[in-house]
């Protein structure tokens, strides 16, 4: 009897517990909408693998990475010119629960992930997973060519699973330039506990997302290219979102918040970064500490060390770093411009600082010094071929990663994609590849297979580049699937490209100087390249990749570079499985929204005003201020 009753009682408090914490949940999603709350299913229940959710608004908030943000006080009220010149140096820039950058997705493989967005802007959002796989499911994608934009007040649930992948990777907002302002952060996917890492457990983890800024908000820069500008020289370089350290009174003004680090003697650390700029190739290093290389989006690496590193735009890499050195002082963490003229490029220098919690003392003296490779081609692409993945190293599942021989398949397709200098077409300055100009479809391309809406689009991207005047068209690669597809990505233009795919990870075989030819495969590594998402391709060279076509969906492959992706150099690959049926890609979701040709489908969304109008009145009554003493200062 007793026991009954006790098993009554325990039934009661679990249903009031549950009861109390639904309440809770409610009270917080009411009054703390700024909060993540992270809930882990164990798989006893629920069913299957489990679920992390976040809850995330995505909204403006002022900030100032490379300006002067201090007290505005009495000071301004006094000197109103001096406030106007201070409003012009904040800007909005876009924050995901009013952190910039956004929080860290921090899950392990195989976890489904449910991430519910708010889009607090004045405009269209898509939130995209650079190196997250999205097995089967190009549906959770968040690029144009497979979803439609959440407008402003909507709230979009994305749901995937993170299947057999580990690494690090990051998110960031892709329509209209917004990535300029922000709106990034990091994923990370964890191994399993079955699965061992290919080194010692490190002691931290410390995530470091870097890339140049401009003060200039995403929606001027998005002007000037339309205008058929060019951006000009970047303002400066963010590390996670703050400006650099004073390492020199004349080049670094004063009151610059910049971000430190602080670190244990003696520890070893994981430290993952990332360049989630614009367009600038950025060199990473921390003075007189080694950075031994362990992983590159997801492949674990055979490691080296490096005194530094090129990154470029899009592109991340782990790196194990220990604690090694005295405590005398702190040191500089730098992310310089590469392949410029350092002495005009001075301001594009991030530093940040990695404090040793013994430290006697500040980081002074100059920066460690960059590659000085300025009539050297060669260095910085050797140090890209350097780079070798590790096949004695688990991956996400038991089997190595080098077990699958890539070298020895067949390829099935091969395009040669070529980008070249920027053309005129119909009057409007735009990027190619290819000879063409890709235009976003206005439904997308995946909706519009499922729904078949004819002359979204066209299959007939070419193999090689065409030749004739470049066009704007909505030209895709017809995938095949199970297909083992050549890409060589042929750079003609002076600057540095860097291409992403989605949904993949190709292996990067090769890359030179000059005119690809059938005999440059001669020179492929066919044994231990590294796989990874994001890949370099220098000015005048080209690189290859092979992808195996295994991911069912629509697929973006695009110029990582913001500018060029902006103005049209991407395409999409189609990859269909001819048998229909579930098991190779999943049903179409049930929140989907609908757009273009499909608009009538889409039901009414309630919009949710409560914090809208406290920010619309922030904004407002900042805007209001700036006209205000913008008048005002007119008179003075
Ligand atoms: C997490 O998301 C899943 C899928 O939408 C849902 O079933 C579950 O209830 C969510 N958990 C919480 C705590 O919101
Ligand atoms: C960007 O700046 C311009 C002024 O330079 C301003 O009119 C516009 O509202 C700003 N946009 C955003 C999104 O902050
Ligand atoms: C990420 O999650 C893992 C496992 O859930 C946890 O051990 C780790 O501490 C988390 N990392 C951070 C930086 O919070
Ligand atoms: C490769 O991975 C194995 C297995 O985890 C590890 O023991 C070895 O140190 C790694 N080799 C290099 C060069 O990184
Ligand atoms: C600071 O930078 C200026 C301009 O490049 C240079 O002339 C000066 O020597 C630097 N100062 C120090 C202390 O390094
Ligand atoms: C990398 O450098 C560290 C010193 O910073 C050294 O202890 C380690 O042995 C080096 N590892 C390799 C693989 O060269
Ligand atoms: C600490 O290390 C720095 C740089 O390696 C060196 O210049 C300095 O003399 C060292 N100081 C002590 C007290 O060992
Ligand atoms: C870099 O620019 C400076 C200043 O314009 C110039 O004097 C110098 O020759 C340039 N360096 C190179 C390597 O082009
Ligand atoms: C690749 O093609 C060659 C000749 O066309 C053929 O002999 C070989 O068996 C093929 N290899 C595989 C793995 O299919
Ligand atoms: C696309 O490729 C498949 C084979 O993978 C082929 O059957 C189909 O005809 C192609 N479609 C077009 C439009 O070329
Ligand atoms: C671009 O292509 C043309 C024609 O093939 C070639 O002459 C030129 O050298 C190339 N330029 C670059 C930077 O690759
Ligand atoms: C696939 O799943 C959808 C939704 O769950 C279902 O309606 C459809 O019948 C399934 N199709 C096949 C071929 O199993």
């Amino acid at each position: 009897m007793g026991t009954l009753e006790k098993g009554r009682d325990a039934d009661i408090s679990a249903c009031v517990y549950i009861l109390k914490s639904d309440i809770y949940m409610a009270f917080l999603r009411f009054f703390s909408l700024f909060l993540i709350h992270i809930t882990l299913f164990t798989s006893s229940c629920f069913a299957g693998d489990p679920f992390v959710n976040y809850t995330w608004e995505v909204s403006y908030i002022t900030a100032s990475p490379l300006g002067v943000q201090q007290q505005v006080g009495l000071f301004f009220f006094f000197f109103p010119l001096f406030f106007y010149l201070f409003v012009h140096l904040l800007m909005w820039v876009i924050a995901i629960n009013r952190a910039f950058p956004g929080p860290f997705v921090n899950v392990t493989t195989n976890n489904n992930v449910v991430i519910e967005v708010l889009n607090k802007l004045d405009e269209d959002l898509l939130m995209t997973w650079a190196g997250i796989q999205l097995r089967r499911n190009s549906w959770q994608d968040g690029v144009l060519g497979t979803n439609c934009p959440i407008p402003p007040n909507w709230q979009s649930t994305y749901q995937f699973q993170v299947k057999d992948q580990i690494g690090s990777f990051f998110y960031f907002p892709s329509l209209n330039f917004q990535r300029a302002a922000g709106g990034y952060g990091g994923f990370i996917i964890n191994n399993r506990p079955v699965i061992s890492l290919p080194f010692a457990t490190p002691d931290g983890d410390i995530i470091i997302m870097i890339g140049d800024w401009y003060t200039r908000n995403h929606s001027d820069l998005r002007k000037t290219l339309s205008d058929g500008k060019d951006l000009g020289m970047p303002d400066g370089v963010v590390i996670n979102g703050k400006g650099p350290y004073r390492y020199n009174n004349t080049l670094v003004p004063d009151g610059i918040e910049y971000e430190s680090f602080e670190v244990h003697p003696g520890k070893t650390y994981r430290i993952r970064v990332h360049n989630v700029g614009i367009s600038t190739s950025l060199n990473f290093r921390i003075q007189n500490h080694n950075l031994l290389l362990a992983e590159s989006e997801g492949t674990y690496t055979m490691q080296q060390n490096y005194t530094s590193l090129d990154i470029h735009v899009g592109q991340s890499y782990s790196f194990l770093v220990t604690m090694d050195q005295n405590a005398s002082t702190d040191y500089y963490i730098v992310a310089s411009a590469r392949f410029v003229n350092e002495s005009l490029w001075k301001r594009v220098t991030g530093v940040a600082i990695l404090h040793y919690s013994n430290s006697k003392g500040k980081a002074t003296g100059p920066l460690p010094d960059s590659p000085n490779d300025f009539y050297d081609k060669t260095f910085s692409m050797n140090q890209a071929r350097s780079i070798r993945s590790n096949g004695s190293a688990s991956g996400a599942r038991p089997n190595p990663q080098g077990s699958f021989k890539y070298g020895l398949i067949n390829v099935t397709d091969v395009y040669v994609l070529k980008n070249e200098p920027l053309v005129m077409i119909d009057g409007k300055r735009r990027a190619t590849l290819s000879g063409i100009s890709f235009v976003n479809p206005e439904t997308p391309i995946r909706l519009a297979d499922q729904f078949k809406v004819k002359g979204v689009y066209k299959l007939d991207f070419p193999n090689e580049p065409l030749t004739g005047s470049p066009r704007m068209e909505t030209s895709v690669i017809n995938g095949t699937y199970k297909g083992f597809m050549e890409v060589i990505l042929q750079n003609n233009d002076t600057t540095m490209q860097s291409y992403h795919m989605d949904g993949y990870a190709f292996f990067v075989v090769g890359m030179d100087y000059g005119e690809w030819t059938n005999s440059s495969r001669g020179t492929y590594n066919k044994w231990d390249a590294i796989a990874r998402c994001t890949v370099q391709v220098f000015p005048g060279a080209w690189t290859a990749i092979l992808i195996s076509m295994d991911n069912v969906g629509v697929w973006n492959l695009r110029a990582e570079n913001l500018d060029r992706w902006y103005l049209g150099q991407e395409t999409y690959v189609r990859v269909v499985n001819p048998e229909i049926t579930n098991k190779t890609e999943l049903p179409i979701p049930e929140n989907v929204l609908y757009c273009g040709a499909l608009k009538t489908m889409q039901k009414p969304q309630k919009t949710s005003s409560a914090t809208s109008i406290t920010g619309g009145i922030s904004k407002m009554f900042f805007t209001l201020l700036m006209v205000l003493f913008a008048a005002v200062s007119n008179f003075c």
